[in-house]
């Protein structure tokens, strides 16, 4: 996984503790005062490690506090990852073209970062499906981000979910639209 996610969970524990506590986290995982360079890729299992630190010394529990990070690291990606971002998206349009357009580039632009493969499909205007498989079950941090991009265009959603062969399906409302 990208350094860039790594640094931001350390800044987002340190933001819902402090630096002691993100010390104590770190040490926990066995990884004290590792550097994660933002220009390098490192192996999954150290972001396990680390949120599973995390969630045991602050009591949170997993899913929630990845839907929580994922939250946390989207201004930042929608900053990183803005030249792909046509001005005219919308929400709605923006998680359409997430697979196609922006995690393509994040693949091609880092050797060693893998994305999950996202299958979208745009059922109507208001409403966009995703299919989520990848061997890391890590959905939550993909509400999180939705949730948050949503926000940013003001926009309101409700996220359901459930169950495919070898992952999860996300159903992406835009919410007070009326659907006659
Ligand atoms: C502007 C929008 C987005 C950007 C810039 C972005 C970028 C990224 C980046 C840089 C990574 C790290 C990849 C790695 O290091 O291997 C990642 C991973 C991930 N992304 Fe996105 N992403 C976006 C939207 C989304 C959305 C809408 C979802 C919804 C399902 C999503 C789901 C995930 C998940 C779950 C991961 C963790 C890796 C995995 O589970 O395989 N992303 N994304």
């Amino acid at each position: 996984m990208h350094g860039i996610i790594f640094l931001q969970l350390q800044r987002f524990i340190k933001s819902a503790a402090n630096q002691e506590v993100l010390n104590t986290i770190m040490d926990d995982a066995k990884f004290r005062g590792k550097f994660f360079d933002a220009t390098k890729s490192y192996p999954d299992e150290e972001l396990v490690a680390i949120l599973n630190s995390a969630c045991k010394v602050l009591k949170l529990d997993q899913e929630v506090a990845l839907e929580e990070f994922g939250k946390y690291i989207t201004p930042s990606l929608l900053t990183t990852y803005k030249p792909y971002i046509k001005s005219e998206w919308k929400c709605m349009d923006l998680l359409e073209n997430v697979e196609t357009t922006i995690h393509k580039v994040v693949r091609a632009s880092n050797p060693g970062a893998t994305p999950p493969e996202l299958v979208i499909t745009r059922i109507n205007p208001n409403e966009v499906q995703i299919d989520y498989t990848s061997k890391r079950k890590m959905i939550s941090l993909g509400i999180g981000i939705i949730k948050k991009i949503a926000e940013h265009y003001n926009e309101s959603v409700t996220v359901s979910k459930m169950s495919i062969p070898n992952g999860t399906r996300l159903n992406i409302k835009k919410s007070g639209v009326g659907s006659k």
